[in-house]
């Protein structure tokens, strides 16, 4: 079984009698592999925290036993930079038991597309935090669940956000829709954010509203709409590299609102909370999300993006990056967009 399964079988742990793990141990231990006490623990634990109801005893139990040992094994390693008082911490969290292809497959399908290096203007006197959760535009952190479609989602999310800004009520759009139509990506199994925008700016395709076209984490067939329908479109976008730029990224978020960037988050498996200083280390990007804020008034400063593997991920949803040194590598398209009704 794929990456998948674990998460069709979340969905009917309601059937199976809760998991009780003070008393499993006996069981457990007649499996092949040594362990320690404290480590079938843990697994246990890990299994009742995330409903994980795989069978004692099985090729799968066996195998994701093996990638939660792996998942300990990177946290410490992960933790064994010195750090400082905020530093990010890593650990045991949703995906501890996916193997890193597993988790790659999964959650990092964001191809990085090349773009020109931004070569505007600085923007002077910047506020030394900004949060546009603090203005109203943001939907709350969504979960992208078992699909590669962080791309699509960091795309709708500025959309929607660029809508916000220019007056009207905060209204979720389709994500689906994207994943859905946009031809030249491929749904669950990846795509680029790029793609997505120069195919909303060709088509002027009108994204409609999350209620008329929900999320399915599926790759679907595309439902067209009318042209009388109701929806957003997008007049234009840009795309920018902002790698060694980053107090220009930071005036572009101000004035752009919220950005949809690519980085690389290879490390982000293992991510418990705290801004991420290191281990940004694959060199190419490969997770879309969304850039809402910073803040520069601490010890590190750091970004703060809006992820979409739900509220129990990171901090509460968020990633902290640290600014300086272009950490996870990222660029952004900035946003202007022209709406219908
Ligand atoms: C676990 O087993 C012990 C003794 O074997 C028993 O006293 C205890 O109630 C059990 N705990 C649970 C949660 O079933
Ligand atoms: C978006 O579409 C408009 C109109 O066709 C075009 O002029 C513009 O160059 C496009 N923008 C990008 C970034 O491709």
């Amino acid at each position: 079984m794929r990456g998948g399964g674990w998460f069709l079988v979340a969905a009917v742990s309601l059937v199976f009698p809760p998991l009780r793990c003070q008393n499993r141990s006996r069981e457990e231990t007649r499996t092949e592999f040594p362990r320690s006490a404290a480590a079938e623990a843990d697994f246990c634990s890990f299994r009742e925290k995330f409903h994980r109801n795989y069978e004692l005893n099985t090729e799968e139990f066996n195998r994701r036993h093996l990638y939660f040992q792996d998942a300990i094994k990177r946290a410490a390693y992960l933790n064994s930079f010195p750090a400082a008082p905020h530093s990010a911490k890593y650990g045991i969290n949703q995906f501890s038991d996916l193997s890193l292809n597993e988790f790659r497959d999964l959650y990092l399908r964001a191809s990085a597309d090349k773009a020109p290096p931004y070569s505007g203007e600085k923007r002077e006197g910047l506020p030394a935090k900004f949060d546009w959760r603090d203005e109203g535009v943001l939907a709350p952190v969504q979960n992208q669940q078992a699909c590669g479609s962080c791309w699509a989602f960091s795309v709708v999310e500025a959309i929607q956000a660029a809508h916000a800004r220019a007056g009207s009520p905060l209204e979720q759009l389709s994500v689906q829709q994207v994943l859905d139509c946009s031809f030249r990506n491929q749904g669950c199994s990846g795509g680029s954010t790029v793609w997505a925008l120069s195919w909303l700016n060709q088509t002027r395709v009108k994204l409609v509203p999350q209620s008329e076209y929900p999320y399915k984490a599926k790759t679907g067939i595309c439902h067209f709409f009318s042209q009388s329908h109701g929806g957003v479109a997008l007049k234009d976008f840009a795309a920018h590299d902002f790698s060694g730029q980053e107090e220009a990224m930071m005036g572009q978020l101000v004035s752009c609102g919220p950005l949809a960037v690519t980085v690389d988050a290879i490390s982000w498996q293992d991510y418990l909370g705290g801004i991420i200083q290191h281990h940004c280390s694959s060199q190419h990007a490969n997770h879309a999300i969304l850039l809402i804020g910073y803040d520069t008034t601490g010890d590190i400063p750091y970004w703060i993006l809006q992820n979409t593997w739900g509220t129990k991920w990171g901090n509460e949803g968020y990633a902290y990056v640290k600014i300086g040194g272009n950490i996870c590598g990222k660029y952004d398209p900035c946003w202007f967009i022209y709406m219908y009704f």
